[in-house]
């Protein structure tokens, strides 16, 4: 099966939509086991090893997305979540972006900046040494990963820039460092940290930090799609959601709460396939405030038929090989669903998954407002809490919601009488 657009998934029990998703992503029946495992992947023998003072494992829900095409490939977008609505918004607007091919994507490659803080230099003259043992430094710092560098990936410029400080002027060197299909944090740090000495030798000066740049704007992914005029709801909608996008762009306030309904596509597929969410979160906010204001992320406008149109630019610096992946068996299996074969086909699919989140979110508040979903799954999980049989919830859901009285206690109420 190749086609994402599942009808009616969420209303298909835990078997059924397993097995569409092992259908979809040729999942071994080894893999299938892991999923319903019910422990969230990891023991605690291995959560032991992986922090310190470990006293046990914290599970979060995993669900996929439904109708994502990207590239014109369609992809079901495991998201890993603990709130409601936003793999359903995520699975909705990507239906609508459908309907006019889904979303066009692209990720720069995978180039990751580690800076070194040098001291107590002449500036001038120590750029210009700097700049004249470029190869050394590169060859020194490609020493350090025989598996970039067989690749023909690794560190590749070497790059220098004055900061001014109330302590005084400093010299930033930078790498830029194809890290290939990782997110490669460490590969970065070990790199900065072998060249040091070296930079010290030929300035004389002292190397203080020596780390990566989560500021990744040379891993810049983007993601664009049509939303079908009638779909969105009308002219009027369109244009509504438009103004709603130039609240945010223009206000601090709002701009952080969309961001943030950005986000939640985003780093729900980040927690799924193991990546760093709060290096994702801390280079988009940045990115967010490049322009020297803080502004939205996305872009919303309409093309001349009138139909909405979705923009999406952030650094991502994810991947799809080494760090948790190697070590958290669902995050493995989450990135066989999506397919990828690239960490830059991965930022492809986070970013669409951020527009399309975002998308539904402004398209409910522009309409009719975020609480009426909202409710109707706070009143699936309250109906859920109560104790109520997954064939029970639907029944109590309705009657909640009918009587705009949505408690547990009425959910446990009307469990009683049913
Ligand atoms: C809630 O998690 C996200 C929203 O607040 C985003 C937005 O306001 O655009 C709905």
């Amino acid at each position: 099966m190749s086609d994402s657009s599942i009808s009616k998934f969420f209303e298909k029990t835990r078997k059924e939509r397993l097995d569409i998703v092992a259908d979809f992503a040729n999942l071994s029946a080894e893999e299938l086991k892991i999923l319903q495992s019910n422990d969230g992947g990891i023991s605690f023998e291995k959560a032991d090893k992986m922090v310190e003072n470990a006293i046990g494992t914290f599970s979060l829900p995993l669900g996929v997305a439904t109708n994502f095409k990207i590239n014109g490939k369609d992809y079901l977008v495991p998201m890993v979540i603990e709130e409601p609505s936003v793999i359903a918004a995520a699975s909705k607007g990507a239906k609508i972006a459908r309907i006019r091919g889904g979303f066009e994507v692209a990720a720069d490659q995978s180039y990751s900046i580690g800076q070194i803080q040098l001291l107590d230099v002449d500036i001038k003259s120590a750029v210009k040494k700097i700049q004249e043992s470029k190869k050394e430094i590169l060859e020194l710092a490609n020493s350090k990963s025989n598996t970039l560098s067989k690749m023909d990936k690794g560190a590749k410029k070497v790059s220098c820039k004055e900061i001014d400080t109330p302590l005084g002027k400093m010299l930033i060197v930078e790498l830029l460092i194809d890290v290939g299909d990782a997110m490669g944090a460490n590969v970065t740090n070990t790199m900065c940290e072998a060249v040091s000495p070296l930079l010290e030798t030929i300035t004389g000066g002292r190397a203080l930090l020596r780390i990566l740049s989560n500021y990744s704007i040379s891993r810049i992914a983007k993601a664009k799609a049509v939303f079908d005029k009638e779909a969105v709801g009308g002219e009027e909608a369109v244009d509504d959601i438009i103004l709603a996008y130039q609240f945010a762009d223009n206000d601090v306030y709002r701009a952080v709460t969309h961001n943030k309904g950005i986000m939640n596509g985003i780093i729900a597929v980040a927690n799924a396939t193991g990546q760093d969410s709060r290096a994702i979160e801390a280079a988009a906010n940045a990115y967010a405030a490049s322009s020297g204001k803080y502004r939205s992320l996305s872009k919303w406008t309409k093309d001349h038929n009138g139909n909405l149109v979705g923009s999406l630019e952030l650094p991502l610096s994810v991947g799809i090989v080494g760090g948790i992946i190697n070590v958290h068996p669902i995050a493995k299996i989450c990135a066989k669903i999506l397919g990828v074969s690239s960490a830059s086909e991965l930022a492809g699919i986070m970013t669409a998954t951020g527009l399309a989140q975002n998308y539904s979110a402004i398209s409910a508040l522009a309409t009719e407002g975020i609480q009426k979903g909202h409710m109707r799954l706070h009143a699936r999980n309250l109906a859920s809490s109560a104790g109520a049989k997954p064939d029970q919830v639907d029944k109590i859901v309705k009657q909640m919601i009918e009587e705009k009285k949505i408690s547990l206690d009425r959910a446990k109420e009307l469990l009683d009488d049913i």
